[in-house]
C-alpha cells in the first residue's frame, strides 16, 4: 500500500489499522511524512493499532524566535529551506526485525530500534532501543530485557528472519517457542 520512496517496510511486517483504509493507513502510520530523511522497518514487525513514526519534518523550528510555519501557512516559500535543513539534522528512523510495537506508541525521528524488542502501550521512544529490550512509558524506558544477553547474541547471529520463507514456516513452531537447542539444531545442523 506504500509508495512513498522515504519509507521502506520489510516483507511480512503487519500493523493493525482498523477502520483506517487507502491514503489514510500511511498518514497515520508516518505523519508528516515529506522530505529526504527515511524511515526503514524491518521484516516480520507488528505495529499495534495507533502506533506513529514522527517524522523529523514535524519539527518546528525552535531556535528562530518562532515556531510558527510561515512557509507552509502562507506559502512563503523562501523560509521552508532552513526548516527543512534543521530536520535533516536528525537521522533516518531504523527499526529491526521481529519488534512488537503495542498500541499507541509513539516513535520519535533518528531512532534506532533493535531486531526483537518490544515496545509497550503508549511508550514514547525518545531514545534508541537495543535489541530485545521491553521499553515503556513516557519517556520510554528500559523495563527489562527478553533474554539474557548469551541468548539475544545467539538470536542476532541466527537470524532467523533471513531465512528462507518456506523454512520458517517449516521451523515455525520452534520459533514460537523458547528452547535454545530446538532453535540451534534447525538454524546450523
Ligand atoms: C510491555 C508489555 C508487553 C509488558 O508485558 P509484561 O512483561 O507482562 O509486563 P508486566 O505487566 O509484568 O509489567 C512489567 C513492568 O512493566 C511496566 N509496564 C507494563 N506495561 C507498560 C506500559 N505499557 N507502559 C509503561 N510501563 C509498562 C509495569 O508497570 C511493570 O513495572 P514494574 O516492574 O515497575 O512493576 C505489555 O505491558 C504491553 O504494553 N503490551 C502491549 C499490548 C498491546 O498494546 N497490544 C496491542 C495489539 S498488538
Amino acid at each position: 500500500m506504500i509508495d512513498d520512496p522515504s519509507i521502506e517496510i520489510g516483507e511480512y511486517t503487519y500493523a493493525h489499522m482498523e477502520y483506517l483504509e487507502g491514503e489514510r493507513v500511511i498518514r497515520s502510520l508516518v505523519p508528516y511524512s515529506f522530505g529526504n530523511k527515511r524511515l526503514i522497518i524491518g521484516k516480520f514487525c507488528s505495529i499495534g493499532f495507533g502506533t506513529q513514526f514522527i517524522s523529523p519534518y514535524a519539527n518546528h523550528q525552535m531556535h528562530s524566535f518562532t515556531t510558527y510555519p510561515f512557509w507552509h501557512i502562507f506559502s512563503q516559500k523562501e523560509t521552508m529551506d532552513p526548516w527543512l535543513k534543521d530536520a535533516e539534522a536528525k537521522g533516518d528512523t531504523i527499526v529491526g526485525n521481529d519488534v512488537w510495537f503495542g498500541r499507541e506508541c509513539v516513535i520519535l525521528p533518528g531512532i534506532q530500534i533493535g531486531d526483537g524488542a518490544v515496545i509497550a502501550a503508549r511508550a514514547v521512544v525518545t531514545q534508541n532501543v537495543p535489541p530485545y529490550a521491553i521499553v515503556g512509558g513516557n519517556p520510554a524506558k528500559l523495563i527489562k530485557y527478553r533474554f539474557d544477553q548469551e541468548i539475544i547474541d545467539e538470536l542476532l547471529k541466527i537470524q532467523w528472519w533471513n531465512w528462507d520463507l518456506d523454512m520458517i514456516i517449516q521451523f515455525h513452531t520452534i520459533l514460537m517457542g523458547n528452547d535454545i537447542d530446538k532453535l540451534r539444531s534447525v538454524a546450523s545442523p
